[in-house]
């Protein structure tokens, strides 16, 4: 696991965002695996400008989000649909029709689930999984004590997620109690997981995420097992690490390995004939 603490907000977010440009320069067929919440409106703001400056088209690109509020319609104003549309898919010159969510308005969840799993692995797997974090450390919607090896399925959400999603909802009390989300296992599948966590609310579940033991009761701290996982802090989520003057010698200010890296093989030796 790569973890990248940086001295700002504006800096985490800025790598996760061009991180996902890099993604889809390097293959401009990409498949992305997209999260919502307010950690991720800011990296789809400079996603948005970075597109433009770098002119980087996204009409090739494939995208599956996390998690839908089951029950809420697509036009629902806080269903992460419209979420998704306003601030991302209206902005880019992604098509629609490549860019799905799970529906939280069928009648049977469990063939809409099946649907979702089936239509990534007909798009060949997801190759850049985007995360935030849950203050309890879920990743989608997959609440505490998720099962590890999870696919796509409806989910109870916890009451504490409730009230920190409230402020999308005009009551409190509309906040759905289950969505649909893509499993633990789901997102362990992504050939690349990138996860994003802002502030010092979220320092205690990124520390267990990171450092704690790979438990159900923490569902982030499965991403340990990926191959391909990159977190990305700012100071303020960082303070409950305790190895995070490993991280930062190892990453300085978030830096990636450059030309100081001490594991880079030895210079070749001079011809001595
Ligand atoms: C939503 C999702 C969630 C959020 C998490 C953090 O698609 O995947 O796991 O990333 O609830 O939300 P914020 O960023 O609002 O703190």
């Amino acid at each position: 696991m790569k973890v990248l603490i940086f001295p700002t907000a504006s800096e985490a977010i800025a790598s996760v965002a061009d991180r996902v440009l890099d993604e889809v320069k390097r293959k401009a067929s990409a498949v992305l695996g997209l999260a919502t919440g307010g950690t991720m409106e800011a990296v789809y703001d400079r996603l948005v400008l970075r597109a433009q400056v770098d002119d980087v088209s996204f009409a090739n690109v494939k995208s599956f989000n996390l998690d839908e509020y089951w029950g809420l319609p697509p036009d629902h104003p806080a269903s992460y649909h419209t979420y998704m549309r306003e601030r991302l898919f209206e902005r880019i010159d992604i098509k629609l029709a490549n860019t799905r969510l799970p529906r939280g308005d069928r009648t049977d969840a469990a063939a809409e689930c099946r649907a979702y799993e089936a239509a990534i692995a007909n798009a060949g797997g997801i190759d850049l999984q985007l995360l935030g974090i849950g203050r309890n450390g879920h990743i989608g919607f997959n609440e505490p004590t998720s099962s590890l090896a999870s696919r796509t399925r409806v989910k109870t959400l916890t009451e504490a997620t409730r009230q920190a999603n409230a402020a999308f909802f005009d009551r409190p009390e509309h906040v759905p109690p289950c969505a649909l989300t893509m499993g633990i296992g789901t997102i362990l599948d992504a050939r690349a997981c990138v996860l994003l966590a802002i502030g010092s609310a979220k320092s205690a579940a990124v520390a267990k995420a990171i450092e704690g033991p790979v438990a159900a009761t923490c569902p982030a701290s499965a991403l340990q097992l990926h191959g391909d996982m990159t977190m990305v802090l700012d100071r303020e989520a960082a303070v409950g690490l305790t190895l995070i003057d490993y991280y930062q010698s190892v990453h300085p200010d978030g830096a990636q390995i450059g030309a100081g890296d001490p594991c880079a093989p030895p210079a070749a030796s001079p011809a001595t004939d």
